[in-house]
C-alpha cells in the first residue's frame, strides 16, 4: 500500500510531475535526440520539369527585380520633383516619391522572393540534426564545414542552374545602382556658385540690423557689426541664397594689432570685413571675443583669429575666413573693393 507521502517522486503519475512533462517521456530522457521525421521528396525533387517550372519562376522574379531598378532609375532621371499625381487611395501625392517607392520596393521584394522560392523547390530540403558542441571548434569540425559548405554549394546547383545564377547575379549588381543615383539627393556640389557672391566694387557695406550703410565711425572696437551688400532686401526673391554667400563681420582692430601685411592692407583704418559663413559646413559665426580677436563658430567650435588673417586656430574648419577687400567711397560710407577673392563657405569639396 502507498501514500501521498511515501510515494518517490520517480513514481508519481504523468500529469503530477513537477516539470509538467509527461512520465512516460522522463522515463524514456527527456534530452534524447526524438530524430526527424522522415524526408519527403517535393515535386521539384522527382520531376525535372517541375524543376524547371521553378528555376523559370525564380528566373524571371531577378528579371523583374532588374527591371524594377531600371525603372527606379529612370524615374529618379525623368519625373520632375514637383509632379503631383493622383493614386487612389493615397489620393494627390509626388509622383516621383511614387515611381521611386514602387519600383523599389518591387526591386527588393522580387530579389527575396526569387531567393525564397529557390531555397524552397530547388535547393536540398534534407533536414540534418546537428548535435551541439563546445563552443571552440576542432580541426576536424572546421574540415567539415568546410565540407558542408562545399556540399551545399554543390546542393544549391549554382553552377548546373546557370539560368538562376546568372540572373541573380545580374539583380544584385544592378541593384545597388539605385543607392548610386540616390547620392545626388545628399546636394550637388556647389561648382563655381560659391566663387562669387554680390560683392564688387563701390557696393556700400549695410548694418544687417539698421539696414543703413555703415560708416567708419559706425564701427567701434570691441563691436561685432554684421553687414549685406547695398541692396540686398528681405523680401527679394533671392535674399536667402545671396545672403547666404554675402553676410559680412565687421570689426575694428587696432591697426598695429593686425599681424597679417595682406589684411592690413584689405582693412581701413583696422576695420576688417570677413565671411560671416563657417568654412567648416557653413554655420553662421556670431561670437566675439574682443580680447583676443577670436571670432567663434557655435557648431563645431572652429575658431578664427581675424587679427590673423581669420586663420583657424581650432576645430574642424580647413580654411582662414574669406576676407573682403573694403574702403570708403567719396560720400564717406564703407564699401567693397572687389568680390571676395576665394570662395566662401563650406571647404568640404575641393576649392582648386
Ligand atoms: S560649421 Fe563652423 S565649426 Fe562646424
Amino acid at each position: 500500500m502507498s501514500s501521498q507521502e511515501d510515494t518517490p517522486e520517480e513514481n508519481l503519475p504523468a500529469e503530477q510531475d513537477e516539470h509538467g512533462a509527461l512520465a512516460e517521456a522522463d522515463e524514456k530522457d527527456p534530452f534524447a535526440d526524438p530524430g526527424l521525421p522522415p524526408h519527403e521528396h517535393r515535386i521539384q525533387d522527382i520531376d525535372e520539369e517541375a524543376a524547371r517550372r521553378s528555376e523559370r519562376a525564380v528566373a524571371f522574379m531577378f528579371t523583374l527585380s532588374m527591371l524594377a531598378t531600371v525603372g527606379f532609375i529612370a524615374s529618379f532621371v525623368t519625373i520632375p520633383a514637383d509632379k503631383i499625381v493622383y493614386i487612389f487611395p493615397l489620393g494627390h501625392i509626388s509622383g516621383l516619391n511614387f515611381a521611386l517607392g514602387m519600383t523599389l520596393g518591387i526591386a527588393l521584394f522580387a530579389i527575396g522572393a526569387g531567393a525564397v522560392h529557390w531555397a524552397r523547390t530547388l535547393m536540398s530540403d534534407v533536414e540534418i540534426a546537428d548535435e551541439r558542441h563546445p563552443i571552440e571548434a576542432e580541426p576536424e569540425v572546421r574540415a567539415k564545414v568546410h565540407a558542408d559548405f562545399k556540399q551545399g554549394a554543390k546542393e544549391s546547383a549554382l553552377g548546373r542552374r546557370k539560368l538562376i545564377r546568372n540572373t541573380m547575379f545580374g539583380a544584385l549588381t544592378l541593384f545597388p545602382l539605385s543607392a548610386v543615383v540616390l547620392l545626388r539627393d545628399l546636394g550637388p556640389l556647389p561648382e563655381d556658385k560659391l566663387r562669387h557672391t554680390m560683392w564688387k566694387p563701390g557696393l556700400k557695406l549695410v548694418n544687417m540690423n539698421t539696414n543703413e550703410p555703415l560708416r567708419p565711425s559706425d564701427v567701434v572696437v570691441g563691436s561685432l557689426t554684421f553687414a549685406k551688400p547695398e541692396g540686398l532686401e528681405e523680401h527679394d526673391h533671392e535674399f536667402q541664397t545671396e545672403i547666404a554667400k554675402a553676410a559680412l563681420m565687421i570689426v575694428r582692430l587696432q591697426p598695429a594689432n593686425i599681424k597679417d601685411k595682406r589684411e592690413l592692407e584689405w582693412s581701413h583704418e583696422g576695420i576688417v570685413a570677413y565671411s560671416k559663413i563657417c568654412t567648416h559646413v557653413g554655420c553662421p559665426i556670431s561670437l566675439y571675443e574682443q580680447q583676443t580677436h577670436h571670432v567663434l563658430c557655435p557648431c563645431h567650435q572652429s575658431t578664427f583669429d581675424l587679427s590673423d588673417g581669420a586663420r583657424v586656430i581650432f576645430g574642424p574648419a580647413g580654411h582662414a575666413l574669406p576676407q573682403l577687400r573694403i574702403g570708403v567711397s567719396d560720400e564717406g560710407y564703407l564699401e567693397a573693393l572687389s568680390d571676395f577673392e576665394e570662395p566662401v563657405g563650406p571647404s568640404f569639396w575641393e576649392r582648386g
